[in-house]
């Protein structure tokens, strides 16, 4: 195999034999093709795309260049959820205690935040305690006992996928929707799941800016996914105003407490509940998501799924019992709420400048290195189409540093918008794709 007739290959638009995609992987994986023709490989899939059966050999080849789960050793039907990432997106923290107290096994790989958009990994771990670099056999055990286990990607699973990834994000070739599918899809599968729901969200806090580039990767990854042979489904949502009532670490995972006691925000259950109905239907526990609505109120009423989320937190070395009492959570030194001018109706919440300031204040990184503060965000978030009066809070920024606070004071001015009369809150869940409907 010569690297260069490859890249010169796709270069000029033709489709790549199932051979020369997975020699072009492993030698980029064991470092006998360099980064430089890994990068010009990229750009052309950038320009040129990938078929259906190019990108299910790449999505394969990138699985494979590391090690699966032996997540077949636990009995059960196995179920993930992955979503495109967003701010205020803690639907991860409810969905899988949720789903695992419906008996479905959650092995939940998750990520860092980067830019904008928040981790679950930084969310959980802002927990006292919390664990989230498992051994395999921990991991494994976590999961048999308890059903659901969130942790941290290890250098084992998918390495292509770390490498390449790194590669884009230096090269402008992020932004590419095969190779968005192929990154996320291999990490995915490596869980060995045997159902995958997705949540891919546009809009201003959003990786993709319109439904139609929402809809375009959400087809193509549940197509991979399918034809790896698993029930997939994917759910379009709407990230042009936060998900709940915050943004942060900790604050968030306050929130999912609330939530897991019944007492979530309408937007957060909505898009909570639908993605788990949609993950008991693909695991075959219900035959349709109508039946399975009541089935999850009950979990969440019972207190089950709180009690299965302490159960987790507390087999990952997190502090259950302070987390349970209200506390076990850090909590910034300075808050300052921002007030509404005038009264009137919440007409936008700008998610993207919401996802920024909580940058500033230092919930998130610019760069992967970057360490997080866990007590820092935004609480208290009101929601299109509530009524304000004049000097009421629209939110309340909390940091630790004031020059911190100050940029988000700044950055977050404007997000807010306030009309007159009536505001519709944005269409939640735009779309379901599955097999065969895209
Ligand atoms: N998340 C991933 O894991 N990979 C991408 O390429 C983009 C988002």
């Amino acid at each position: 195999m010569v690297p260069q007739w490859i890249i010169e290959k796709k270069r000029d638009g033709a489709a790549l034999a199932e051979g020369e995609i997975r020699a072009f992987i492993e030698g980029y994986t064991r470092g006998t093709i360099p980064d430089y023709q890994m990068a010009a490989l990229a750009m052309a899939v950038f320009f040129r795309g990938m078929t259906r059966a190019e990108l299910a050999v790449l999505t394969d080849a990138m699985m494979r260049s590391g090690t699966a789960l032996e997540t077949s050793r636990i009995p059960g039907v196995k179920a993930d959820k992955h979503s495109t990432g967003g701010v205020g997106d803690k639907v991860s923290l409810i969905l899988a205690p949720l789903a695992a107290s419906c008996g479905v096994v959650v092995p939940m790989i998750s990520g860092r935040g980067l830019g904008i958009t928040g981790g679950t990994l930084d969310k959980l771990e802002s927990i006292r305690g919390y664990r989230t670099d498992l051994a395999p056999d921990e991991f494994m055990a976590v999961l048999a006992e308890c059903g659901c286990s969130i942790v941290g990607q290890t250098a084992a699973v998918a390495p292509a996928d770390r490498k390449l990834y790194a590669l884009r994000d230096v090269t402008g070739t992020v932004p590419s929707i095969p190779l968005i599918a192929a990154s996320i899809m291999c990490k995915k599968l490596a869980e060995g799941i045997d159902a995958l729901v997705l949540d891919v969200k546009w809009g201003r806090g959003a990786f993709m800016k319109t439904p139609e580039q929402a809809r375009e990767l959400a087809r193509t990854m549940v197509e991979i996914g399918a034809g790896a042979g698993k029930a997939m489904s994917a759910l379009i949502t709407d990230m042009n105003q936060p998900l709940g009532r915050t943004a942060g670490n900790a604050l968030e995972v306050a929130e999912t407490l609330e939530a897991l006691s019944g007492r979530g925000a309408p937007d957060l259950m909505r898009v909570t509940l639908a993605l788990t109905a949609q993950m008991l239907v693909l695991t075959g526990r219900v035959p349709d998501t109508s039946a399975a609505r009541p089935i999850l109120q009950a979990q969440l009423g019972s207190g089950a799924a709180r009690r299965r989320f302490l159960e987790m937190v507390a087999r990952h070395g997190g502090d259950a019992e302070a987390l349970a009492s209200g506390a076990g959570l850090p909590r910034a030194r300075l808050r300052r709420e921002i007030r509404a001018p005038r009264a009137g109706t919440v007409s936008a919440v700008d998610a993207g400048r919401v996802g920024r300031a909580c940058l500033a204040l230092g919930a998130g990184r610019t760069r992967v290195e970057d360490a997080v503060d866990h007590a820092a965000g935004i609480s208290g978030i009101v929601k299109i189409g509530e009524r304000v009066d004049e000097g009421q809070p629209l939110a309340a920024l909390h940091a630790n540093d004031e020059g911190r606070l100050d940029e988000a004071l700044r950055i977050i001015d404007g997000a807010f918008a306030i009309g007159e009369g009536e505001a519709r809150p944005p269409e939640l869940i735009v779309e379901t794709v599955r097999p065969g409907n895209g």
